[in-house]
């Protein structure tokens, strides 16, 4: 029997069966991209967390092997998020380009284990050592103490540890990826801390592809504490480097930084060893209703892969968000053009629609509110937009189809801006039971799930003025 999966996605990583939430150990490896994730295969919901683990030679086809790393009877628990490394000059001695995993056990506390693998990720075996970082805090902070993001920093010859210690992060350093010692501590007072930090992120980024102006970026999840409710990630843009004789992040940022305004982009982290690129995904869904979503065998997808860029806006440094290329070269097939659209009227595009991208630049000299609309044929919608009269770009799916699975953030979810937009560009990538928003060529974020009853296969663009349409395009996805 054929089991119709009507929100399993068409160009979005899910799990064959089960339950997924956190990417885990992101590295490249001989030509390999390795997508590790938080898992449990027996049933949708949260339990027995292992590291479930996907291949693929180009981040857009992936293809699920057996679980890497799973809880057994070292009596340390289960295997929380953490990261991956390639060993190339043997620092561990378990040998030149070993794979390095590094996460965190959760039995009696949170602790720092490593794994290694010798044959290209395919088996895994855990360091007799472990923990590498024993859970010693006492006070206040009994268990937050997780998720290791191990890099390489070229500055200091060290391996540098990011580690989420409840309301802040801790920095460790270490030769040997064994012994690890503190450097620093960062956050306290910084960013935004109405729920607990997580899942860290430290890499360094050229502003405007400028080779003599680097500034390193740190990643923070949060949960909750979003800016549209529930979990969401942060970040902060600084210098990582060595004061009063240890590596310290530091920053003057003020303001607050959000990865990706929508709901649904969680305890998103990047590659290691991608030459010139940093490439993150994320987890498509938010703590606050993942296990209630109302998909089929499986739960949790990731979003798509995004090459992230640090670009100067009026003065403003911020991180940006562009869907990779080798993605983008898979919507060939056009279905619609801007000669396709009358503004506010629908255009009947199809099933094609559900999964596909929409390109549209329209003109915002004179309109309050503009943007564009999917809809299916019993009346629920979702809409995408600019408000300039109250300066927000924002996604409303309050009326997407089932919304009941959360009933607080089903809404109006808004992305508010601190100046006003001189253009409206939107590239909007629709799958099945997600879109995901690239407002200005990725400088605002907005992914967001969907469960309509029934696809999405009509559009319309509206405005409250007399708007012109610079350029619109509808692509649907060939050979995934
Ligand atoms: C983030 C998180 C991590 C933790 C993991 C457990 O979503 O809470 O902090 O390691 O999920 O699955």
């Amino acid at each position: 029997m054929t089991i119709v999966e009507k929100y399993r996605p068409s160009f979005h990583y899910t799990p064959r069966k089960g339950w997924m939430n956190d990417p885990n150990g992101l590295v490249y490896f001989d030509g390999e991209y390795h997508l590790f994730y938080q898992h449990d295969n027996y049933d949708r919901v949260f339990q027995n967390m292992s590291w479930g683990h996907a291949i693929s030679t180009d981040l857009v086809h992936w293809e699920e092997y057996p679980k890497a790393i799973v809880p057994d009877d070292d009596g340390l628990g289960m295997i929380f998020s953490g990261s991956a490394v390639v060993d190339k000059n043997n620092c561990a001695g378990f040998g030149a380009n070993t794979l390095i995993a590094f996460y965190t056990s959760t039995n009696p506390r949170q602790q720092q284990c490593m794994a290694y693998s010798t044959d290209k990720g395919r088996t895994w075996t855990k360091y007799s050592g472990n923990p590498v970082i024993k859970n010693v805090q006492g006070g206040n902070i009994p268990n937050d103490f997780r998720d290791p993001k191990v890099i390489w920093h070229e500055d200091s010859q060290k391996w540098i540890m990011s580690l989420a210690v409840q309301d802040h992060i801790d920095f460790w350093s270490s030769r040997n990826l064994k012994d690890w010692e503190k450097e620093s501590e960062f956050g306290h007072g910084s960013g935004s801390h109405n729920g607990v930090w997580e899942c860290p992120d430290l890499f360094e980024l050229e502003v405007d592809g400028d080779k003599n102006n680097k500034k390193w970026v740190l990643i923070v999840s949060i949960n909750p504490g979003g800016p549209n409710g529930g979990s969401a990630t942060q970040y902060f843009i600084g210098d990582f480097k060595e004061a009063d004789g240890k590596l310290t992040f530091i920053s003057d940022q003020k303001d607050e930084k959000w990865i990706d305004y929508g709901t649904d982009n969680y305890a998103g982290v990047t590659w290691f060893n991608i030459q010139n690129k940093v490439i993150s995904i994320g987890w498509m869904s938010n703590w606050s209703y993942a296990d209630k979503v109302p998909t089929e065998n499986w739960r949790g997808a990731m979003t798509i892969p995004r090459e992230l860029k640090l670009k100067n806006i009026q003065g403003d440094i911020i991180v940006t968000s562009e869907p990779i290329e080798a993605l983008q070269r898979k919507f060939e097939h056009t279905i619609a053009t801007t000669a396709d659209v009358k503004i506010n009227s629908d255009i009947k595009v199809g099933k094609e629609l559900s999964s596909s991208r929409i390109k549209m630049k329209v003109d915002i000299d004179e309109v309050s509110d503009v943007g564009i609309e999917f809809s299916n044929r019993v009346g629920e919608n979702i809409r995408i937009g600019y408000n300039l009269a109250k300066w927000y770009l924002y996604v409303d799916r309050s009326n997407s189809g089932k919304v009941d699975y959360a009933p607080i953030l089903n809404k109006l979810h808004k992305a508010k801006l601190e100046r006003r937009l001189d253009k409206l560009d939107m590239e909007i990538f629709v799958d099945k039971s997600s879109v995901e928003v690239f407002f200005n060529g990725g400088e605002y974020v907005m992914t967001e799930i969907i469960f309509p009853t029934e696809e999405f296969s009509m559009v319309k663009v509206y405005s409250d003025n007399k708007t012109e349409i610079r350029e619109f395009q509808i692509e649907s996805l060939s050979g995934i």
